[in-house]
C-alpha cells in the first residue's frame, strides 16, 4: 500500500468506537481517511464512503486507489445516507459537520431507528442541539468522549436508537455523555461550552442561568 497518512485524534476517537468486522458507512468522507485506515488495520471489511460533493469523493477516490481498497470501499455520492440502505451498514461515521446537520442526517434516514445500528457523531459545532435533537427523539448516547487536535477541543458520540425518551434538563444537552469530574479533557470541552455561553449571555441573560446550572453540575462534588 502505498498511501502514507495517519489520522489526527479527531478520527482516530471516532475509529476507536467502530466494532470489530462492522460494515460501515462514512458520511462526508473527504479523503476517505478514515475507511482506507480501518481497512488497514484489519477492523473493517467493507465500507462506504460518502459526499455530497464531487471534488472531495475525488480526493476519497484517489486515498482508496493508492491503498488499493478499491474492491472493499465503496466510494459513493450521497447528500447524507439517502443513497445507503438499510442493509450496507451497521456503523455510520458522520464527522467534521455542524450538529445541526448532523441531526438532520440521522432524522432523513429512514433506517436511523433500527436498533442495531450505531452512529458515530463528531460534531464541529452546536453538539448541545445535536444532543438536543437525539434525546428527544429516542436516541441514546451510549459513550462520549473528548479529544484535542490542533489545539482545539473536539466531542465524539456513540449513539443507538433505544426509543427511551429520558426526561433531562437543559444541562444534560451540554454535559451529555462527559464525564468532567474525572476526565481533564471532558472537562476542558464543557469549559469552552461554558465560555460561549457566557458571550451568548451579552445578549439574553437566559445564557448565563443556563451557564450556572451547568457549573454547578460540574463543579458541585454532590450532583
Ligand atoms: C470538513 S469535511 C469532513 C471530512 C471528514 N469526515 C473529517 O471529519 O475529517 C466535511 C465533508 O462533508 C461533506 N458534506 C457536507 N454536507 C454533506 C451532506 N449533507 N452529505 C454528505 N456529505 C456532506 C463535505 O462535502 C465535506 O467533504
Amino acid at each position: 500500500m502505498s498511501t502514507a497518512f495517519s489520522l489526527d485524534n479527531r478520527l482516530k476517537l471516532c475509529a476507536a468506537y467502530v466494532r470489530q468486522g462492522s460494515k460501515l458507512a462514512d458520511i462526508g468522507t473527504d479523503h476517505a481517511y478514515l475507511p482506507v485506515w480501518l481497512c488497514r488495520i484489519g477492523r473493517i471489511s467493507r465500507a462506504i464512503a460518502a459526499d455530497i460533493n464531487p471534488e472531495p469523493l475525488k480526493r476519497g477516490q484517489s486515498t482508496v486507489a493508492q491503498a488499493e481498497l478499491s474492491g472493499v470501499i465503496e466510494t459513493r455520492l450521497s447528500d447524507g445516507l439517502a443513497n445507503i440502505d438499510g442493509t450496507e451498514a451497521d456503523d455510520i461515521v458522520i464527522a467534521g459537520m455542524g450538529g445541526e446537520l448532523i441531526a438532520k442526517i440521522i432524522s432523513d434516514w429512514k433506517y436511523s431507528r433500527d436498533s442495531s445500528k450505531r452512529f458515530i457523531l463528531q460534531p464541529m459545532t452546536k453538539s448541545e442541539v445535536l444532543i438536543r435533537r437525539l434525546t428527544e427523539n429516542g436516541f441514546k448516547i451510549l459513550s462520549q468522549d473528548c479529544c484535542t487536535a490542533s489545539k482545539k477541543c473536539y466531542t465524539v458520540l456513540l449513539v443507538q436508537y433505544t426509543g427511551e425518551r429520558p426526561v433531562t434538563d437543559e444541562t444534560y444537552f451540554y454535559i451529555g455523555g462527559l464525564s468532567p469530574k474525572t476526565n481533564s479533557t471532558h472537562l476542558r470541552f464543557i469549559e469552552e461550552e461554558l465560555e460561549r455561553l457566557s458571550k451568548m449571555a451579552a445578549g439574553d441573560v437566559r445564557f448565563a442561568a443556563l451557564a450556572e446550572r451547568i457549573r454547578e453540575k460540574v463543579y458541585d462534588k454532590n450532583k
